[in-house]
Formats: C-alpha cells, structure tokens, sequence
C-alpha cells in the first residue's frame, strides 16, 4: 500500500521532536503530523562564518554543541510540549559536514535512550522536499521536485512520501555552491545567494551572455562549473582591460544563466514525464528571481508550482520534522548506532 494511502487512514496525532545540525545552523522544532509546525527554533552561525568568508567545520561543530540544548528546550518550550508528549525523535544523519552532524545524532540517540522515545534517521535533502508539505497542506505526491542547495542539485520525481527517483544531477557545482563563489569572486562575501538575488534588481540580466551548459545524453544533468569560469574570465578580463567592474550586471547575467538552466531543465522534466505538480526544495529556492521564472513557466504549461517560504528554504528542523514523520509512518526506527553519514544518498535507507 502507498504510503498516500496511510496517512490518509491515520487517527491519532503525531508529534516529533526534530534536530538538524548539518552545517552552520543548529536548530529544533516540534512538528505535527508532519505538516504542523508548533515551533521552529533556528539558532544560526552566518555570522561567525562570514568573518572566515565560508563554514569552517571545527567551528561549526564547538558551536553546535555549545547551543544544542538550549535550542531543543526552546522548541518544547515554544511548543508548549513536553517530552514525555512526544512521539518520537527525528534527526538529519546525513548528508553534511560530519562533526556537525555527530552533535546532533549523539543528541537524538541521548534523548531516545533517556525518555525512551524511538528515533527516526532523516535524510537531509529528503527533509528539504518535505517543507513544502509544511507549507502546502494540500500537496501530496507525486510531483516533480528541483533540489538546489548549497551541497545538491538534483532534479527528482517524489513518487510516494520517502520514495524517490533521481533524473537529474549536477555533474560539477551545486546550484547555490556557484552563488556562494560567485559572491565571493565580486567581493560580496558569504553567504552569496542572498547578495546576489539583492544585487541582481539593481543590474541588467542580459548585459553580459554567460553560458548555459547542455550534456548530450543527460538532459535533466545541469553543470555550473562553466557559468562560474566564465564570471571569472569576465573579471580578469575587465582588470586587464581597466574596464569598470559593474557587479550588479555581473551579479544579473550570472544569476539569470542560473536560473534559465534550472527553469528550462525543470519544465522539460515535467512536460516529457506528464507532471503537473512542480516543486522546488532548499536554499536556492528562495531566490526570487528563480521563484519569478518558475512561477511564470509553469503557469504557462497549466503547472502547479509549490515552494516554501525563504524560512522553510533555507535549513531547519521543522522540515526534518515533516520528513521524520512519513518515515516514522513507514515504520522506520533507527538504534543507538545510528551514525552520522556524511555523503548520505537520497533513498538509502
Ligand atoms: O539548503 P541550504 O540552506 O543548505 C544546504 O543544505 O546546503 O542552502 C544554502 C545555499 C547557500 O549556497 C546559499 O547561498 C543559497 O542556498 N541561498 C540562495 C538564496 N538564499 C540562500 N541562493 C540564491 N538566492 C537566495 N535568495
Ligand atoms: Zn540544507
């Protein structure tokens, strides 16, 4: 049977208590049947990273476990919730960097043990996707969903709740991993997305032509290696030159090359495979000129197109609630040797 099918059958609520420490934000939230969000506490490190201009590993690690507790007792707090309440424990294990994520496994498995409550291993990307179910109560699989973090671009069909099928990749550089070197290549700093998409409405789109990959035989594969060589070739040209650097056009273009190559693979898909429900999951799925594009290509086709807002975008627990919940449904229970796995695949169980 679907998993559909169960939560449709399900009588009693579920509430999770979920963590995430995957990279620079330590954060927890108390989610409902995994749609509702009763809080979402996100205790973010940008600010200490951006002095190092990217996320230093050791130091994210020191952090989230100097504010591991304090974010998970905000959240019950916040929930009006109390442990024993909770149903069970959803943690992200991986993908992300590994020290980090260790705090918070080590965490979930404390908790488990102490409050006996079971504990459910997420996939962090799988949590991703899962905060458009926050977000659209309505929405239910299956769909199309465009991933583009600062780690993963993928283009997946989300075939049941947990159930994927991979038929896109980049073959280089994430989607926000080229906005975050990009950024910093024009002197904007980390983290890039959100300067880029700020910089990008002062600057023309079309002023500088950056290209957009094509991968023979891959058509759903994106590759943003090319697009951020080219940005580069662009600055050291115009230095040599003593051109005028206009980082707002470059900013633009860079961005607009981007978001073509995601919009146009991302319709493709739909149209080839009959979707008519798209969604877009992660960082880069805030980005406002992306959101733009999409919007109006999919409502061109007669697609329906699901995203969250910036705050369920970008990483948080209430997400990896969302999805600890369908796993929990599907019977998955992880032991006290559940370990962080850094390069954790979509799907493996
Ligand atoms: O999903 P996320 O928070 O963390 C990962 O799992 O990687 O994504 C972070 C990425 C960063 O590369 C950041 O620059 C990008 O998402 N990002 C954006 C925007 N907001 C965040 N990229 C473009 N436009 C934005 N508004
Ligand atoms: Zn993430």
């Amino acid at each position: 049977m679907l998993l559909n099918a169960i939560v449709k059958e399900m009588d009693k609520d579920i509430l999770i208590l979920a963590i995430e420490s995957s990279c620079d934000e330590t954060a927890a939230a108390v989610v409902k049947n995994g749609r509702f969000v009763l809080s979402n506490v996100i205790s973010s490190q940008i600010a200490l990273h951006t002095l190092y201009g990217g996320v230093v590993p050791e130091i994210a690690s020191r952090k989230h476990i100097e504010k591991i507790n304090q974010v998970i007792k905000e959240a019950l707090k916040e929930a009006e919730v109390s442990l024993e309440e909770i149903d069970a424990i959803g943690v992200t294990y991986g993908p992300g960097l590994v020290g980090a994520l260790l705090v918070g496994v080590a965490e979930a498995k404390a908790i488990s043990y102490a409050a006996k409550k079971p504990l459910v291993g997420v996939h962090h990307i799988e949590g991703h996707v899962s905060a458009n179910f926050i977000e659209h109560k309505e929405l239910e699989p299956p769909f199309l969903c465009l991933i583009v973090s600062g780690g993963h671009t993928h283009l997946v069909v989300v075939q049941d709740y947990g159930k994927y099928e991979i038929i896109g990749r980049t073959h280089d550089d994430a989607a926000g991993e080229a906005f975050d070197k990009v950024a910093r290549a024009i002197g904007l700093g980390y983290p890039g997305g959100p300067k880029i998409d700020k910089l990008a409405r002062e600057g023309n789109k079309y002023a500088i032509s950056f290209p957009r990959a094509h991968i023979a035989d891959a058509p759903y594969d994106f590759s943003f290696s090319g697009v951020k060589s080219a940005v580069l070739n662009h600055l050291n040209s115009c230095e040599m030159k003593k051109e005028e650097i206009n980082r707002a056009d470059i900013a633009a273009s860079f961005q607009e090359a981007v978001v073509d190559a995601l919009v146009t693979k991302t319709l493709m898909a739909a149209n080839d495979l009959k979707l008519s429900k798209v969604a877009m999951a992660g960082g880069v799925a805030a980005n406002s000129a992306l959101r733009e594009a999409m919007e109006a290509g999919c409502k061109q086709r007669g697609i329906t197109l699901y995203y969250p807002s910036p705050i369920l975008c970008t990483d948080n627990a209430a997400m990896i609630g969302a999805a600890a919940y369908y796993e929990f449904l599907r019977g998955t229970r992880h032991g006290l040797d559940l370990n962080a796995i850094p390069n954790l695949k979509i799907g493996q169980r």
